[in-house]
């Protein structure tokens, strides 16, 4: 199994998640977005040719005010840079193997890359209200709790995990 950046020939339209609309950002929108707007990356985990899950980035900023109070005090006032994880999904025969987790971490050391090259302050994700434990296993914390949440059409709730934590995370124990 490998992550890397999608490419024009791979097989999209085989591509299952049980989400609807994952589905069809991935089939219709995610190589346009790529190859002929720039708008963003996916990564792929491919296994045999078949892609199992993908990841979705674009830098993003976020207003400093919606960050929690933590990270204000030690931020500046302008928004500032960070790596959007705009989609994340998994295949369902390859579900609760790991491979969510895999492309998570891949998505945390691109912003710690990123980070080092250009700036960047965290990671923020809009989390499927299904997800947001996901999320939390890993050091992400909701902020900016949106306004308007129904049963019947559950709001994504925006995280963060700071760059802070995911080079902490990423340096080798002694
Ligand atoms: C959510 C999703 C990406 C997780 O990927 P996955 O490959 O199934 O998850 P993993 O096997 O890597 O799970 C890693 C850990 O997270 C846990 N986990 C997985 N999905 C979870 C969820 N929805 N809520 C809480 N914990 C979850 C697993 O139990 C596992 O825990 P462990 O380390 O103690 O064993 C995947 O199930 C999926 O694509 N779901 C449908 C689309 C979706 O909701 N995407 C998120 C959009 S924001």
């Amino acid at each position: 199994m490998e992550i890397r950046a999608l490419r024009p020939n791979d097989d999209r339209p085989a591509f299952r998640c049980g989400d609807e609309a994952l589905d069809r950002f991935f089939q219709r929108y995610a190589g346009q977005n790529q190859f002929r707007h720039y708008l963003g990356v996916t990564y792929v985990a491919v296994d045999s040719g078949r892609v199992l899950g993908f990841a979705t980035v674009a830098p993003r900023h976020v207003d400093i005010e919606d960050l929690p109070e933590r990270a204000r005090k030690r931020l500046p006032r302008y928004p500032v840079p960070v790596l959007g994880l705009a989609r994340l999904a998994v295949d369902r025969s390859a579900q609760s193997m790991g491979l969510g987790r895999q492309l998570l971490r891949f998505v945390l050391k691109l912003a710690a890359k990123m980070a080092e090259e250009v700036g960047c302050a965290g990671v923020v994700v809009d989390a499927k209200p299904a997800a947001v434990d996901f999320y939390a296993r890993y050091g992400f914390a909701p902020f900016d709790a949106l306004e308007g949440q129904s049963d019947a059409r559950p709001q994504p709730v925006a995280m963060w995990l700071p760059i802070q934590a995911i080079k902490a995370a990423s340096k080798p124990a002694h």
